[in-house]
């Protein structure tokens, strides 16, 4: 199994994402850190705790992490994921309280005690791990490396070419991009792609199971708003009928560490924007040979790192089903 420790901005992707990991026997869940992103830290942990509590993994530990960006303000996407960061879903509250831990204190000492290497798996804005990467190097290099959701070799979506979690915090990814921690870039333009049709996710929502029905009911949210952008409307019937399908969002990040066949990586240079309007966007320079570097003057050498370049479709929707 996988040791894998999940950092999150707890989201309705992000929830998914935690019912996979908490439940899938390839992966063994240490602890889960939160970041400030979707929604406020607070409401972060707080959903987050409710979320592992419906997966039946409520004694993971969970510890509050930076409710800032390293340099931005906190902007929430509420728009996308609702007042609560959950669209709106009110879940049974987990008894657990929080790790008393910060999430950089969490994540070091999970990684110390580990047996063996552990991923981190960042679901969200950077902050945490490069607060943990700056606070922590010896043991960072302890990792068995980072798998990140953020950027894009494509579009945008908080701007026209940034990815919200390479947005929010664009510092910190070029942190954790520059640490020299073998680092994979599960990004927007993949992340997209990893659907499943309302005949898939459905079902869960009608499952004898608090996990399966809050993923359910996460999908149904998201299959209810693609099927208002197409119609012009509001999306918040509740009627099943004529449901978009949805992407499995941060869980496609989550499939790929139990299931590595699930996406094609590539070696390439990223370098993560950080002026003007294209703060926040990551070039993916495509053009090299896997495993060449190249120099940016001043810029200083541009990491590479393997970028999710495709999927297994199929494979990917059997993983997380
Ligand atoms: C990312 O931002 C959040 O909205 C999602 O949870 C995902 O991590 C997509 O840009
Ligand atoms: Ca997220």
């Amino acid at each position: 199994r996988t040791a894998v420790i999940a950092d999150v901005d707890t989201g309705l992707d992000d929830a998914l994402a935690l019912v996979f990991l908490a439940r899938d026997p390839r992966i063994d869940l240490l602890a889960v850190t939160c970041v400030a992103g979707n929604t406020g830290v607070d409401q972060v942990v707080r959903n987050t705790l409710d979320v592992l509590h419906a997966a039946g993994a409520g004694s993971v530990p969970v510890a509050r992490g930076a409710e800032q960006p390293l340099i931005n303000e906190w902007r929430d996407a509420h728009a996308f994921h609702g007042a609560n960061g959950l669209g709106g879903l009110e879940l049974p509250r987990n008894p657990h309280a929080p790790s008393p831990l910060a999430a950089v204190e969490l994540m070091h000492r999970t990684i110390e005690d580990a047996p063996a290497p552990v991923t981190l798996l960042a679901l969200g804005p950077l902050t945490n791990v490069a607060l943990f990467l700056r606070a922590y190097p010896q043991t960072a290099r302890k990792l068995e490396r980072i798998v990140f959701m953020g950027g894009s070799a494509g579009i945008g979506n908080a701007t026209s070419h940034a990815e919200f979690n390479a947005w929010h915090d664009p510092e910190a990814l070029t942190i954790v991009i520059h640490s020299g921690i073998p680092t994979v870039m599960y990004g927007l333009d993949v992340f997209v792609q990893a659907t499943l049709t309302p005949e898939q996710y459905l079902p869960f929502a009608e499952m004898n199971d608090d996990g399966a029905r809050l993923v359910g009911e996460v999908l149904a949210v998201g299959g209810r708003r693609g099927r208002a952008d197409a119609e012009g409307g509001s999306g918040t019937g509740p009627d099943t009928a004529g449901l978009a399908p949805v992407t499995l969002g941060d869980a496609g990040a989550a499939c790929l560490i139990a299931v590595p066949e699930t996406v094609q990586l590539a070696r390439y240079p990223v370098r993560v924007e950080l002026n003007g309007h294209s703060r926040g966007q990551t070039l993916v320079d495509r053009r090299l040979q896997p495993g060449e570097s190249e120099h940016h003057g001043d810029a200083g050498p541009v990491p590479v790192i393997e970028v999710a370049v495709g999927l297994d479709h199929p494979l990917m929707a059997a993983t997380f089903l």
